[in-house]
């Protein structure tokens, strides 16, 4: 085998953000770009003898061309094998799945989640640890650290491996095995879910809509709900992948999915519905003329785990991002288990599962997920959601209806400004730090400020300190607003107001949310100045 080493200069941009390194395809299309910041995961985590490497992605745009760079530079930097999704696509939670599977050296995914793709779009980068989840902090500031020094990659010149069918390849030495992307995964989920319940259930008239939105989990959900499930071919919509998702933003939520929400708010709508995202790590649930918020999703799945296999032995805790409404905490406390309270992102749960601490894991931004996998994952919390509904045979809106009866409802949503200017959003952000004196304890109308603080986090397995994670204004009574810069965008600044209140009164639960929280909407803006310094009269996005 012939190896290069390629002499570079590094990029200074390459720092990785909420979930891995994210920028423009164009940025990544730099020549040495890619290569740069693979030889600093290599070089960061090291190459031990006979390492595996889990390799795939979401299947957007520059996919198939990284993988091949990917390859070539596994192969020059001694690693024995490479488990590659067959033609280069893996959904995160199925790559998580089968590194945990193969005990590999970990893997690498190429996503960007559920930003736009295309020529014009967005492709990012991750190294998963070999638990499977996103490297911590540690690591990834450690490959921050290399990038900004790098002087060479070493790369080998090889031809294309032929990714379309599974088998054993050799690329310089290494064997590339094309794996079936679905089948581990789709094992993985028959042995968590009552499958023979759900298929019942589905038989019987129950009628559901998945929207792959044009991403990756369009082979997934076309195996498990059409062949293992029996579901009829109805059942699913934009389930072919396409570089680009067809145009469209492969995000979840009410305004993304619009499509599966005009039709689950229709006439004659599905009893059922649900999404994913670019990478299948998220979901939105839909029940008829009925939204599950994400935060009452987790607690929801926590407190009706008892009734799907997987889980029905009892779960060790629960953890929550710090953004996401306390409606899980009830729940914890309800069964008598912890509640962690993590920063935002994924890699805060990862040592919280490998410690035994916690079995579900949520965030407000559309993830749920447990310690099957070190991923959130966007088809389990569909397949738990119609166990639970396999079991209570309720629909969905009288389960969550049920859920705050019981526990209370907190309303809650998210306001995100998009693409603002840095200095706009950063100045929004120090003024808000500077008016902790003056916050604490003031009254507006009847609530009254608790607490204020810059969130930070201790990591109670390995004690690491993270902080400036987001402006906390708690008020007595359980309200809160919290304030956050996005860490996964590439153009500007994204601004994310989080609002939540405590209703334990039923006869208040009808509301709508954005009604609920009107009062702390209002105060949101007058303390931050949000307004004057963005021009922004509303936000881009309100979920
Ligand atoms: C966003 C979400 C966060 C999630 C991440 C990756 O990050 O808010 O909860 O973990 O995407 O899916 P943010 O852009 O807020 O940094
Ligand atoms: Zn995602």
């Amino acid at each position: 085998m012939q190896v290069r080493t390629v002499s570079t200069t590094p990029f200074q941009d390459q720092k990785p953000g909420t979930s891995g390194l994210r920028k423009r395809v164009a940025a990544f299309r730099q020549a040495h770009y890619l290569e740069n910041f693979v030889q600093s995961i290599f070089d960061t985590i090291g190459v031990p003898p006979h390492a595996t490497l889990v390799l795939g992605g979401d299947g957007r745009y520059y996919n198939r061309e990284a993988i091949q760079i990917i390859l070539r530079m596994a192969a020059a930097n001694g690693f024995r094998r490479v488990l590659a999704g067959q033609g280069g696509i893996l959904s995160t939670p199925a790559a998580s799945c089968v590194i945990r599977k193969y005990q590999t050296h970990g893997g690498i995914i190429l996503s960007a989640s559920h930003n736009p793709g295309g020529p014009d779009g967005d492709f990012g980068i991750k190294y998963n640890a070999a638990n499977g989840g996103p490297a911590p902090e540690k690591i990834t500031e450690a490959i921050y650290a290399q990038s900004k020094k790098i002087a060479h990659y070493r790369i080998a010149d090889a031809p294309d491996v032929v990714l379309d069918r599974p088998g054993d390849y050799e690329i310089g030495g290494m064997t590339v095995t094309v794996i079936d992307p679905v089948s581990d995964y789709a094992g993985l989920m028959e042995s968590l879910f009552d499958f023979a319940a759900i298929r019942t259930l589905l038989a019987g008239g129950f009628r559901i809509r998945f929207d792959a939105m044009h991403a990756v989990t369009g082979p997934y959900a076309q195996e498990i709900f059409l062949n293992r499930l029996g579901a009829s071919a109805d059942s699913l919509m934009n389930a072919v992948p396409l570089p680009d998702f067809g145009g469209g933003h492969p995000d979840p939520n009410l305004t993304y999915a619009h499509e599966l929400v005009e039709l689950l708010y229709g006439g004659d709508a599905p009893d059922f519905g649900a999404a994913s995202d670019g990478d299948g790590d998220r979901n939105m649930i839909l029940g008829k003329h009925f939204f599950v918020n994400p935060s009452d999703s987790l607690a929801i799945l926590a407190a009706n785990a008892h009734l799907v296999p997987g889980y029905a032995q009892g779960l060790a805790g629960i953890a929550r991002s710090m953004p996401t409404s306390a409606a899980a905490d009830r729940v914890a406390e309800a069964l008598g288990i912890p509640c962690y309270e993590t920063p935002t992102g994924w890699k805060f749960f990862g040592n919280l599962m490998d410690a035994g601490k916690v079995t579900l894991c949520g965030e407000e931004s559309f993830g749920t997920g447990s310690d099957h996998v070190r991923e959130k994952d966007g088809l389990w919390a569909v397949l738990f959601w119609l166990n639970i509904i396999a079991a209570r045979r309720q629909p969905v809106e009288t389960i969550v209806r049920e859920h705050w009866a019981r526990f209370g409802r907190n309303f809650y949503s998210r306001h995100d400004y998009e693409g603002i200017p840095l200095d706009a959003a950063s100045g929004v952000m120090k003024l808000l730090l500077g008016s902790f004196a003056q916050l604490q304890g003031a009254q507006f109308g009847n609530l009254k400020v608790k607490l204020c603080d810059d969130f930070s986090y201790t990591d109670p397995v390995d004690g690491s300190v993270s902080t400036g994670q987001g402006v906390r204004i708690l008020f007595t009574g359980g309200s809160r607003i919290v304030f956050r810069l996005s860490g996964t965008g590439t153009e500007g600044a994204t601004l994310r107001v989080y609002l939540e209140a405590f209703e334990p009164d039923v006869s208040k639960h009808h509301l709508d949310a954005q009604q609920a929280l009107a009062p702390l909407i209002t105060i949101a803006l007058q303390i931050s100045g949000l307004r004057k310094r963005t021009g922004r009269e509303k936000p881009t996005v309100i979920t």
